[in-house]
């Protein structure tokens, strides 16, 4: 089933402290946001992508995919300041049918597995998005006090992407805008605009890049999937 994406790619990374945009910074000789577009570029069902960037590094973006052989059309947006007014604005450039994924720019290693069965319940349910168990233990802390130990199998670590039908992101997020509202994800939105959101579930090598330790996990997780393409030819 087809859909198009929309990629944030406009955050600081300051929790990354490259002192630039962390999905600059390489991993196996490749900016980490080229790792991302690779995922969505090679998947025949994506009709389009839509990145929203910093004005200020639209230039390096334009020069980067000159390098590319991507057939799937790239459209940019501008990132806003925080991650809901950047997808908010990629939103407004999406063509408003069919199904809209949003998926970090900082997620490289979603596979298409994953995403085919994303799109498929979204298509059905109107929205859906990727998770995994949670594997801690998790409390609620106030003042390095524990408050309560949460039941552990109720809860779901959420990632990207998150899938919606056109009109249910849209809605959801004007009425975030109206009401002042700041979620930390789509759904967020969605949920609060009186929608049911469905679960996928995903993989723990899905990881957002946000501090440097990250980079090693990455490291690790090309390598042992050099290894299964070696096993497998
Ligand atoms: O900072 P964090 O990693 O949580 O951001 C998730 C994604 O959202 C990143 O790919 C980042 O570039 C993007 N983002 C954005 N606009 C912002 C903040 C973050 O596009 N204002």
């Amino acid at each position: 089933m087809d859909y198009q994406v929309i990629i944030p790619a406009a955050g600081s990374g300051k929790r990354m402290g490259a002192g630039y945009n962390k999905l600059f910074l390489e991993l196996a000789g490749r900016p980490i946001i080229f790792h991302t577009l690779d995922v969505f570029a090679s998947d025949p069902a994506c009709k389009k992508i839509i990145l929203v960037v910093q004005s200020a590094e639209e230039e390096w973006f334009l020069q980067q995919l000159g390098k590319e052989t991507y057939t799937t059309e790239i459209q940019f947006a501008h990132g806003g300041t925080e991650r809901q007014h950047s997808v908010y604005n990629g939103l407004k450039s999406a063509l408003p049918e069919g199904v809209v994924l949003v998926h970090d720019g900082a997620r490289p290693f979603i596979e298409h597995d994953t995403i085919g069965e994303l799109i498929s319940v979204a298509t059905k349910s109107g929205a859906a998005i990727v998770a995994v168990p949670v594997k801690d233990t998790i409390k609620k802390v106030k003042d390095l006090d524990v408050v309560e130990t949460i039941e552990r199998s109720s809860l779901w670590q959420v990632q990207t992407p998150q899938a919606f039908h056109f009109s249910v992101l849209y809605n959801a997020h004007a009425r975030a805008e109206a009401e002042h509202f700041m979620g930390t994800d789509e759904a967020s939105l969605v949920e609060r605009a009186g929608y049911s959101v469905k679960i996928v579930q995903g993989d723990y090598d899905n990881i957002k890049l946000t501090t440097p330790e990250d980079l090693y996990f990455a490291e690790a997780i090309l390598k042992k999937r050099h290894h299964k393409r070696e096993e497998r030819n």
